[in-house]
C-alpha cells in the first residue's frame, strides 16, 4: 500500500508513524513532509495548492491513498480534484470542509439543525459591528468568517477592545477577505476539549478525546498559539458525556451535512466547551488537530490505516466503520518551540538530543518545524518538535514526556511546563 501524506508538520509525522505501525510494509510519501517523515518514507517537494501536480504525482507513483493533513488544501478543493481524477483520498470535499472554512456557514448550520453552540450574530458591515459592540455583554468573542491560521478568534473584554477587533478584522483586513464578515459570539465558560470522529457520510468512529493547551505561557497566559501541547484521553471524559457528544453533536452534524448535500467524509474535529456535563460546539475543523493528533494516535488500539481507507469514500448504508478503541493508556504531547513564537522567531539552530530522547521508554519525538541542513537537523519553524510521553497513567505519561524534553537542545528552545494541568487537577479532586 502506497500512501501520500500532504503536509509538513508534527501532525503529518505522527499520522505517518501511526500508519506504519498499523501496516509495517506501507510505502509512505510526504509532500512536502519533513525530516521526521523522511525517516519513515520518502519526501518530495511540491505545493499542495497545485492540484494538477498532486494528481499527476499520485497517478505516476501509483499512490493508493492520499491523506490530507492541513485545512487549506481541503477548503480549496484538493480532495474533490483527487476524487474526480480517480485517486482515493481521506479528506472532505470543499463543500464539506466549509464547516471549517466558513464560521458563518458552520454557525448557521448549527442553528438550522439545533446543534448546541454559543449564541451568535453574523455581521456583514463594520458599521453594524460597531453598533453591536455597544449592545453586547462582555467578555464576548469576535471571529473572522474565513480561514485565519487559527488566529481569527478574538476574545474581547470591553467595547473598546471589540471596536479595535472590528477595525483590525473588517477595516484593516488583518486576515484578508476572511474578515469580510464576522461572527459575534457569546463567551462560553467551561472545559474545552477536542473530539475527533473519522467519518464517512453518517457512519463514524470516535477517537479518544484530547485537550489542547493553546496559550504560549504556563498558567494559560500569553497569546494564543497553534497549540503548545495536548493530552489524551481527557480525564473528565466519561460514558455519559460520550453519549451526549455522539447524540447531540457528531450524529446531528453528519446528518445535517448529508441532508444539505454536503456528505462528510474525512476527519470531523469538534472543538467543544463542556459545562455541567453538557457540550457546546466552539468550532469545527475539517482535519486532524495539531498537536492533539500527536497525543491521540499513540494510544489507539486498532488499524488506523484501515479506518482511513474505509472512510475515504462514503460507505454503503449497511457497512460500519471499523472501531478504533483506546488502548487504556494516556499520552501527553509537549511542544518545544523557538523563542519568540507565536511572534517572530529565528530559524536555523542546530537541534540535538532527538535520538537520545527516543531511546527513553514510552517517548516519541515528532518533527514539526525542522529542516535538514547538511548532516544536521535545524529549526525551521515556531513549533519545532513535538515530544510525546505515553504511560499507564497521566502522571506516568507526563514524567516520560518531560524527561524526553529535558534531553532536547537548541538555542532559544522553550516549552510549557504545565501541559495537562487540568487533567492532574481532575485526578486530585477524585
Ligand atoms: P476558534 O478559532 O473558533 O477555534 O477559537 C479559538 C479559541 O478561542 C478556542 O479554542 C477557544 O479557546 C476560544 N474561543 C472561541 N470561541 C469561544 C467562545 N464562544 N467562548 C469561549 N472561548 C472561545
Ligand atoms: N490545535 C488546534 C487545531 O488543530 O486547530
Amino acid at each position: 500500500m502506497k500512501v501520500l501524506i500532504i503536509g509538513s508538520g508534527g501532525r503529518e509525522h505522527a499520522l505517518a508513524w501511526a500508519l506504519q505501525r498499523a501496516q509495517a510494509s506501507i510505502a509512505l510519501i510526504g509532500l512536502p513532509g519533513n525530516p521526521g517523515l523522511s525517516e519513515l518514507g520518502e519526501v518530495v517537494e511540491g505545493d499542495a495548492g497545485d492540484h494538477g501536480m498532486v494528481i499527476d504525482f499520485a497517478r505516476r507513483e501509483g499512490v493508493d491513498l492520499v491523506v490530507v493533513g492541513p485545512e487549506a488544501p481541503l477548503v480549496d478543493g484538493l480532495a474533490d480534484a483527487l476524487r474526480e481524477a480517480g485517486v482515493r483520498v481521506f479528506g472532505p470535499s470543499a463543500k464539506a470542509a466549509a464547516l471549517e472554512g466558513s464560521k458563518v456557514f458552520a454557525k448557521d448550520l448549527m442553528r438550522r439543525h439545533g446543534i448546541p453552540t454559543a449564541g451568535f450574530e453574523v455581521v456583514g458591515s463594520a458599521a453594524r459591528a460597531r453598533e453591536l459592540a455597544g449592545q453586547i455583554s462582555y467578555p464576548h468573542v469576535i471571529k473572522a468568517d474565513g480561514l485565519a491560521a487559527g488566529k481569527g478568534a478574538l476574545i474581547v473584554q470591553s467595547r473598546e477592545e471589540a471596536t479595535a477587533a472590528v477595525e483590525a478584522i473588517m477595516v484593516d483586513k488583518r486576515f484578508g477577505d476572511a474578515g469580510n464578515r464576522v461572527v459575534f459570539e457569546e463567551y462560553l465558560e467551561g472545559e474545552e476539549m477536542s473530539v475527533f470522529a473519522i467519518a464517512s457520510g453518517e457512519r463514524y468512529a470516535l477517537l479518544p478525546p484530547s485537550q489542547d493547551y493553546k496559550r504560549v505561557q504556563d498558567g494559560d497566559r500569553g497569546p494564543n498559539t497553534g497549540g503548545m501541547g495536548a493530552y489524551a484521553p481527557v480525564a473528565t471524559w466519561n460514558e455519559a458525556l460520550a453519549e451526549r457528544v455522539r447524540r447531540e453533536v457528531i450524529e446531528p452534524t453528519l446528518l445535517a451535512m448529508a441532508r444539505e448535500d454536503r456528505p462528510y467524509t474525512g476527519l470531523l474535529y469538534a472543538g467543544l466547551m463542556i459545562h455541567d456535563g453538557r457540550p457546546k460546539v466552539v468550532e469545527f475543523n475539517c482535519r486532524f488537530g495539531d498537536p492533539e493528533t500527536q497525543a491521540v494516535v499513540p494510544i489507539l488500539d486498532g488499524d488506523l490505516l484501515e479506518s482511513l481507507w474505509e472512510a475515504a469514500d462514503p460507505l454503503p448504508r449497511d457497512r460500519a466503520l471499523p472501531d478504533l478503541a483506546h488502548d487504556g493508556r494516556t499520552a501527553v504531547c509537549i511542544v518545544v518551540a523557538a523563542g519568540g513564537y507565536p511572534g517572530s522567531y529565528r530559524k536555523g539552530f542546530v537541534i540535538r538530543g532527538v535520538d537520545k530522547a527516543r531511546e527513553l521508554p514510552g517517548a516519541h519525538v515528532f518533527h514539526a518545524g525542522t529542516r535538514r541542513k547538511d548532516e544536521q537537523v535545524v529549526t525551521a519553524g515556531g513549533r519545532v518538535l513535538n515530544v510525546v510521553g505515553v504511560g499507564a497513567s497521566l502522571p506516568a505519561a507526563l514524567r516520560r514526556g518531560y524527561e524526553a524534553v529535558s534531553v532536547i537542545e537548541f538555542e532559544t528552545a522553550f516549552f510549557r511546563h504545565d501541559i495537562a494541568w487540568r487533567g492532574l487537577q481532575t485526578l486530585e479532586n477524585r
